[in-house]
């Protein structure tokens, strides 16, 4: 199972987007955080910002929507071109049917879920998303802490994913660093998010590299 590292632009200069997305091309997909300022209390930007940015990005995207009402704003980041949009269970009214809507547009759909939110409600739902975000803080910021407590959900779906045979990657997403990236990928996550790690070391391209390393160094062999 490979690992996929997802550089999160919530931390690059958004003064010089074009030159930040050209310093992490060697990483997966670049990681895109909408917010909605409703969902929850930050704000950033929305699908003509998205569609531009496609535009220059070496790498696709992996959308992450922290916005309510993802059944009426959702289909538009897929339509924009995203490779993979995530919506948030907790604001999501029939998660079956807008992943069914994300893939029919042509996208990957994704389901996030936050530190609180129980994962055995959606572990029936796996044959529905291509990916499932654990979420290891509480949504709305970069450059918070990661929560270990967020683990036994990553255990949960790793088990359901393998006795399932489906291809569904576990995403972890908030704190992740060469430390704790380590603890998710043993608890069972294949694809990493990371926001400051990445933007704020010396050379992104060198911290990607690292964080693959210790990621790949404790990966389950699924
Ligand atoms: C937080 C966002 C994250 C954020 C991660 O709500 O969903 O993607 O950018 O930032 P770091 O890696 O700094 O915790
Ligand atoms: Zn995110």
């Amino acid at each position: 199972m490979p690992t996929r590292i997802n550089p999160s632009i919530l931390a690059a200069d958004f003064a010089n987007l074009e030159r930040e997305l050209g310093r992490i091309a060697s990483a997966d997909l670049v990681h895109v955080d909408i917010m909605d300022n409703h969902f929850v209390p930050n704000l950033t930007f929305g699908p003509p910002v998205v569609e531009r940015l496609l535009q220059v990005s070496p790498l696709p995207f992996d959308v992450h929507l922290m916005i309510e009402d993802p059944e009426r704003w959702a289909p538009g980041y897929a339509e924009a071109g995203a490779f993979s949009v995530t919506f948030h269970a907790e604001a999501s009214t029939d998660p079956v049917a807008l992943a069914r809507r994300l893939r029919s547009i042509g996208a990957r759909a994704g389901i996030a879920l936050k530190p609180g939110t129980d994962v055995e409600p959606y572990l029936e739902l796996l044959p529905e998303f291509d990916q499932v975000l654990v979420m290891t803080v509480e949504p709305g910021f970069g450059g918070q802490s990661f929560m270990a407590s967020t683990m036994p959900k990553l255990g949960r779906l790793a088990d359901a994913v393998r006795s399932s045979g489906l291809d569904v990657w576990l995403q972890v997403d908030g704190g992740i660093t060469e430390e704790t990236i380590v603890i998710a990928a043993e608890a069972g996550a294949n694809t990493f998010v990371a926001g400051s790690s990445v933007f704020n070391a010396a050379d992104p391209a060198e911290q990607i590299a690292r964080l693959r390393a210790a990621a790949d160094e404790h990966t389950h062999a699924h």
